[in-house]
């Protein structure tokens, strides 16, 4: 059968602040470069800042459990998962919320906070979703650049705040660039920001960034305030992407508000499970980031050898300036390796590329060595 676009009648009224969105946009995956019916080849899909790995043995045994079971509904409100969350982090299962990652999380905190005319502060360049997420509530986004170094300007950012702000976000270590802000700058920061300001600390790499000064704002006390919101995630390090499952801590109020925004069962059963057992496994986990931390130096070296200079990176991915990123990008996919151009982060001059395996590592420097001489030659 032919198919056909429903039309004629009355448009539907999409409210003016969801009409005017540009449509999310997600790294570009190796499916969906299959799906542009290009020759079929090997692709190395480095868009995403997924974890290279898989699910950690002991989620896949949980997960596929479940779903054997997967004709029941999973458990209301996300209870164990919480209580084993809230019993390794220190703190009552009243103060952790579990979402479908990390962006069902800031959606529902910009439900929670966000009404029309209100404004968030942020740093450019940095995770798209916060910006998109203010925008549908018909709020607004204030930005002040990121510092040399690829961090959050927390001064620039104090600057910003009015009396129509209602969340502040730190991005750390930033996406896309790597960068982190540390403990006292950001303790200094959280102390001046107005307390009727939610400050949500997103941590979506928190467990590569093995640097000394950065802040673990779950664990240290000085970080715990009613005002302070931190956000993890499973889809990095514990190679969770596909199952979405994330997490945040924070005052009980927060995690009520969020709790009455969110679906009751928007975590699957077969996520929570795989993310329930994740959690046993920090041999794993410790090895998956030393691995990440491994390449991510030989990804670097290799991207300075080829006259580059990349940020210095606490996350699992690097970021560097290539001049146009979108051409450069599409040179690398013809090279059989997908990159993120920075452009919808707001930086159309650098892409970001994510750590593989040692193996993948490899095969991106080779291919940025074949795209560099070929720009020299050309
Ligand atoms: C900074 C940051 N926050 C949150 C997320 C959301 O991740 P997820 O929704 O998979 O948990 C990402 C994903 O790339 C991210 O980079």
């Amino acid at each position: 059968m032919e198919s056909a676009a429903i039309q004629g009648g009355v448009a539907p009224r999409i409210r003016a602040a969801v009409d005017g969105l540009p449509p999310y946009s997600a790294g570009r995956s190796v499916r969906d470069a299959a799906a542009d019916g290009g020759e079929v080849r090997e692709l190395l899909g480095l868009a995403a800042n997924e974890g290279p790995y898989g699910p950690f043995p002991s989620a896949i045994a949980a997960a596929q459990g479940q779903l054997e079971r997967a004709n029941l509904y999973p458990e209301s409100g996300f209870r164990s998962l919480r209580v084993a969350l809230a019993t390794r982090l220190g703190v009552d299962v009243e103060s952790v919320a579990v979402g479908a990652g990390g962006i069902g999380l800031i959606h529902h905190l910009s439900v929670a906070l966000l009404d029309e005319g209100d404004n968030i502060v942020l740093c450019t360049p940095t995770f798209h979703a916060y910006a998109l997420d203010a925008r549908k509530q018909g709020a607004t986004a204030f930005s002040a650049p990121v510092r040399a170094d690829g961090s959050y300007d927390l001064g620039a950012m104090l600057a910003l705040i009015d009396d129509r702000t209602r969340i502040v976000y730190v991005c750390n270590p930033n996406n896309p660039t790597g960068a982190i802000v540390h403990r006292e700058e950001l303790l200094e920061f959280v102390g001046s920001v107005p307390e009727e300001v939610t400050i949500v600390v997103d941590e979506a790499y928190f467990e590569y960034a093995r640097f000394a000064s950065y802040p673990d704002t779950i664990l240290d006390p000085a970080f715990r305030r009613r005002n302070l919101v931190t956000l993890r995630t499973f889809s990095k390090a514990y190679g969770l992407a596909g199952l979405r499952v994330a997490y945040l801590v924070g005052s009980k109020d927060i995690v009520a508000a969020v709790q009455k925004v969110q679906s009751n069962y928007e975590v699957s059963s077969v996520a929570q499970s795989a993310a329930l057992a994740s959690l046993g496994d920090d041999v794993e986990l410790a090895r998956r980031v030393r691995l990440n931390s491994e390449g991510r130096e030989e990804l670097r070296s290799g991207l300075s050898r080829l006259g580059f200079e990349p940020y210095e990176s606490h996350a699992n991915f690097v970021y560097v300036r290539v001049g146009d990123a979108r051409a450069f990008a599409k040179s690398l996919e013809a090279e059989g390796v997908i990159v993120r151009p920075g452009n919808a982060m707001g930086d159309p001059y650098s892409v970001r590329i994510t750590v593989g395996t040692p193996a993948q590592v490899k095969a991106t420097v080779a291919a940025l060595e074949r795209v560099a001489s070929a720009q020299h030659t050309g």
